[in-house]
């Protein structure tokens, strides 16, 4: 989600929509804006892009100082109501939030008891109430704010402002927040390209900063109000840029994020107590009664499917993962007792869409796995699985890919021991690997080879993909990728298949990418060699002391980790290698010809 916020002469609509506009990046499924001009806040907020926004404040609002938020759905449908800034009943103070207020059930029943009444589902809301509650009390804006921030847990960037008042009030705990400064103008927001065609002079808060922002200045202090002496810098990107933040491109951004999306997807769905998968999306046996699975998907999503089909058959249970497309034509039976599980980054993909209302016609159970909390997918499938990936703008979907996977995985687990009554015997393995995993990838990130790889390769004619096990879906994905952004040939093959044909094609200028994910390592190697004795190099996805690294011609390393989830970490390295390959040949990365991140038509 991004935040904006506006303190100076002139009116603050322009600058708090332009605002909006560069966090677009950040979340778009609802925006908002509040100004005040001395006498009171107004408030418009809605459903939708920034762009649909803007064309609903039919009378300018105007004012000196105002707020503004761009929303991302993580908890709470993206209704109007649940869009940001939110206020208390008489619009005295507005708020805008990034971050989870863990606390908020029971600040919102005192509040509650004390008659504030709440109109949205968010944990936001009790923020202006509870500031409220303390100018109720007497107290002035600026402690009331205090006073507020002082109650919350968990993590937050906040900023309010109160009617009456040209002040911005902010306060930073674990989520991000800076000042820009201009002469006379200042602003607070969640991100620097927010106001870079303002100003570049800046300050960071810190965890514990509280922020008083007025037409005079900036004054930085500490809960209790004690001064903080904090020094502005000078950033130096250029406003086009700054979205994507240190990256060349969306996508290198995406997939340097997957160590923080990926413990997103993680957080809280793993039993601390008894060390099982409680996804406690779901109540306890939910899925004692499902005799078989089917994934529908396209695309990445559908590679994301077959990773998890083919778990649930690894642990026994029947399963198949459907092209989502070829499903109006040749569905398998469906009774009432059939999971029909709709994987989906955008929630929106149309083949998929109709896949999963035929199965809700022919009576199946449906849960969707996505990433946007209001899709059409959510909406209409019985259950909905969030990966909370947040939003991703490459067209070439990869940190969406690992967090659905992962989902998959948890989601297998967990209807293995709803059908069976215990979890499978190698679980322990299983969570101490997803507990590794955000920092391993972050290691993988920082020592890969890929771009060496993908340079020594640049000239080659098509690239292959091999993997057996959970490694096929990841051999498929990795060519899949490659041939997206490079425009490049690549295919991706079980590793058993090459010598069924494939082999054919071999020469010495198509290289073959290897992936050992610890399931009949042996054959897997065997087959690369078939390869090899004709001409091709091999380049194996493996852990360092695996015994295909003295045999293949490169190696692109991978940590030791559980097989279930070992292709994941070997996907990341061949992303990378996607990433600099159509980097060298100068592709347009992030919206590669003829694709659309979302195709909503069969
Ligand atoms: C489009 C995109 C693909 C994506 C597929 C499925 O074709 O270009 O990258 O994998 O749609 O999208 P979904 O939103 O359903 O995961």
């Amino acid at each position: 989600c991004g935040i904006i916020g506006r303190v100076g002469d002139g009116n603050a609509l322009e600058p708090l929509l332009t605002g909006l506009e560069n966090l677009e990046y950040r979340g778009y499924d609802s925006a908002g804006v509040a100004v005040q001009n001395g006498s009171g806040i107004n408030v418009e907020k809605r459903s939708g892009k920034v762009e649909e926004l803007k064309d609903s404040i039919g009378e300018p609002l105007s004012g000196k100082v105002g707020i503004g938020h761009t929303r991302w759905s993580t908890h709470g449908p993206p209704t109007d109501e649940n869009a940001h800034p939110h206020t208390d009943e008489s619009e005295d103070v507005a708020v805008v939030h990034n971050g989870i207020i863990e606390n908020y059930v029971e600040l919102r029943e005192r509040l509650a008891e004390n008659g504030y009444e709440f109109t949205s589902d968010t944990d936001t809301e009790v923020i202006p109430h509870l500031i409220q509650y303390y100018l109720d009390e007497g107290l002035d804006s600026e402690l009331a704010f205090r006073r507020a921030i002082d109650e919350l847990e968990g993590s937050y960037a906040v900023t309010a402002m109160v009617s009456g008042e040209h002040v911005l009030y902010a306060a930073r705990q674990g989520s991000p927040l800076v000042v820009g400064m201009e002469d006379g103008e200042y602003f607070l927001a969640s991100d620097v390209p927010a106001f870079l065609e303002y100003t570049d002079s800046v300050i960071y808060l810190e965890d514990g900063d509280v922020v008083i922002v007025d037409e005079d200045g900036v004054e930085f202090t500490d809960l209790d109000g004690d001064p903080i002496v904090r020094e502005p810098e000078t950033v130096e990107w250029d406003p086009e840029q700054a979205g994507k933040g240190e990256y060349d491109h969306f996508m290198l951004k995406e997939i340097n994020e997957q160590p923080v999306s990926l413990a997103q997807a993680i957080e809280g769905r793993i039993d601390p107590i008894n060390g099982r998968i409680a996804l406690s999306d779901f109540e306890p046996g939910s899925f004692a009664d499902v005799d078989s699975v089917q994934f529908v998907a396209c695309g990445t999503s559908y590679h994301a499917a077959l990773y998890g089909s083919l778990t649930l058959n690894q642990a026994g249970v029947q399963s198949t993962a459907l092209l989502a497309n070829e499903y109006s034509v040749s569905a398998p039976p469906i009774d009432d007792d059939t999971l029909v599980v709709a994987v989906t980054q955008s929630g929106e993909t149309a083949d998929t869409l109709n896949a999963l209302r035929r199965a809700n016609a022919e009576g199946a159970h449906t849960l969707t796995v996505t990433n946007v909390v209001g899709s059409t997918a959510a909406r209409e499938a019985d259950d909905a699985l969030f990966i909370r990936a947040g939003p991703e703008i490459g067209v070439a979907a990869t940190k969406t890919f690992s967090s659905q996977a992962v989902m998959l995985t948890l989601l297998a687990q967990r209807i293995t021991d709803d059908l069976r009554g215990e979890p499978p015997t190698d679980l322990e393995s299983l969570l101490s690997a997803l507990d590794a995993m955000p920092g391993a990838i972050d290691n993988l990130l920082d020592d890969s080879d890929a771009a060496e790889i993908a340079r020594r390769y640049r000239d080659s004619e098509s690239y292959f993909f091999i993997g057996r096990g959970l490694g096929y879906p990841v051999a498929l994905e990795g060519a899949l990728k490659f041939k997206e952004i490079t425009y490049e040939h690549a295919e991706g093959f079980a590793s058993g298949e090459l010598k069924h044909g494939p082999l054919a094609l071999v020469t010495p200028d198509t290289p073959v990418f290897a992936i050992f994910t610890g399931q009949e390592d042996e054959k897997t190697l065997k087959n690369a060699e078939e390869a090899q004795t004709r001409g091709a190099p091999v380049i194996a996805v493996c852990p360092e002391d695996h015994p295909a690294v003295a045999i293949a011609d490169d190696h692109l390393e991978i940590p030791e980790t559980d097989p279930d989830l070992a292709g994941l970490h070997a996907n990341v390295q061949l992303q990378l290698v996607s990433y600099y390959a159509a980097d060298l040949l100068d592709r347009p990365i992030d919206k590669p010809r003829n694709l659309a991140k979302s195709v909503t038509v069969e």
